[in-house]
């Protein structure tokens, strides 16, 4: 027969145990539900109205892949739209498309984000005067070549550019577009990092670090502005189809369409995201294997 120290010392154990169970259980179906929310009942149950921040979107890196999706998803939804991007042949005929497809008003502005600071003085001018509701910080360049950071080409340039590029494009667009959310207590600014800035890739150290930098610039704005009024939200996809990602991947890519339109339901309700069901699951399926990896 146990001894009474024994039994209780058995109790105790078997309570924690439960105890455990139940809360890891109860974690799991708070996710589960949280993710119902976000991204399959904001499809007819949205987060926010985006058009009623304000009548105008900025979106860089606006001709192609995610930032060209964003674009016509926020005309569609409303929203007239500032288009930036390097090529003005590019930035023209999308601007026509989604004057034509929506009915909604554009703006181009050309730049290259690979450049310094030089760049911000003539966007603030373009941007003077319009009523910003929403500024996507979606420029962002990757290498197609999985590389030895020492072994890639020209590396000083590249160092820089992607600085420029990756990170001092989201701190300066939100330096000149913040002040006039603020001003009215209202604005949505969403930064586009990676699943990439969650967990270190290497090969692409460069990409990996600076869209983790992005994603804590996203979490800590969040933070300070949230009670201001603005909602900042990080987003962090897996593979979405697009110039960049087509040298890399040939499969498990989700249309750009599809994505944005998916990410943009998710405004309002939370402030990190994959973007959409399927990066949700991934996401949650890679956290799983690299914990019991890590752990092994
Ligand atoms: N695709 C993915 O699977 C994926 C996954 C995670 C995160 N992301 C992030 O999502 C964002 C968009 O990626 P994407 O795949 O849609 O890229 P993409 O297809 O290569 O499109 C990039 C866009 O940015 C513009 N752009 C590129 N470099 C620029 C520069 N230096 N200055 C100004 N504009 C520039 C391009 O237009 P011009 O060439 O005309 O300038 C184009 O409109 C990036 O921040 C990326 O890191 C993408």
């Amino acid at each position: 027969m146990a001894s009474p120290g024994f039994f209780s010392l058995e109790l105790l154990l078997n309570s924690i145990g439960l105890l455990s169970v139940v809360w890891l259980g109860l974690k799991a179906a708070w996710g589960l539900a949280r993710a119902l929310r976000i991204h399959v009942l904001s499809w007819v149950w949205k987060g926010v109205d985006l058009a009623s921040y304000g009548p105008w979107a900025v979106v860089t890196g606006a001709t192609a892949g995610i930032g060209k999706a964003y674009a016509h998803e926020l005309a569609r939804r409303g929203l007239n739209v500032v288009l930036i991007s390097r090529s003005m042949e590019k930035l023209k005929q999308v601007a026509a498309e989604i004057e034509e497809k929506h009915g909604r008003s554009t703006k181009v502005i050309q730049a290259d984000f690979t450049h310094g600071s030089e760049i911000y003085e003539p966007i603030r001018a373009a941007l003077q005067g319009l009523e910003i509701g929403i500024l996507v910080n979606n420029v962002g360049q990757s290498t197609d070549k999985l590389l030895y950071f020492l072994d890639t080409d020209n590396i000083d340039k590249y160092i820089e550019d992607m600085e420029h590029c990756n990170m001092l494009s989201i701190v300066k667009m939100t330096q000149i577009v913040l002040p006039q959310m603020v001003a009215r207590r209202k604005g949505i600014l969403i930064n586009m990092s990676s699943v990439a800035g969650h967990r270190p890739l290497p090969f692409q150290l460069m990409y990996s670090a600076t869209k983790a930098f992005d994603d804590y610039f996203s979490r800590a704005l969040d933070m300070e502005y949230r009670s201001k009024g603005i909602i900042v939200q990080s987003i962090l996809p897996f593979f979405v189809a697009s110039n960049m990602t087509d040298k890399i991947i040939k499969y498990f890519k989700t249309p750009a369409k599809s994505f944005a339109r998916q990410a943009l339901n998710t405004v309002g309700l939370t402030s990190r995201t994959n973007g959409c069901l399927h990066h949700w699951i991934q996401s949650g399926y890679i956290t799983h294997l690299s914990g019991i990896i890590s752990s092994s």
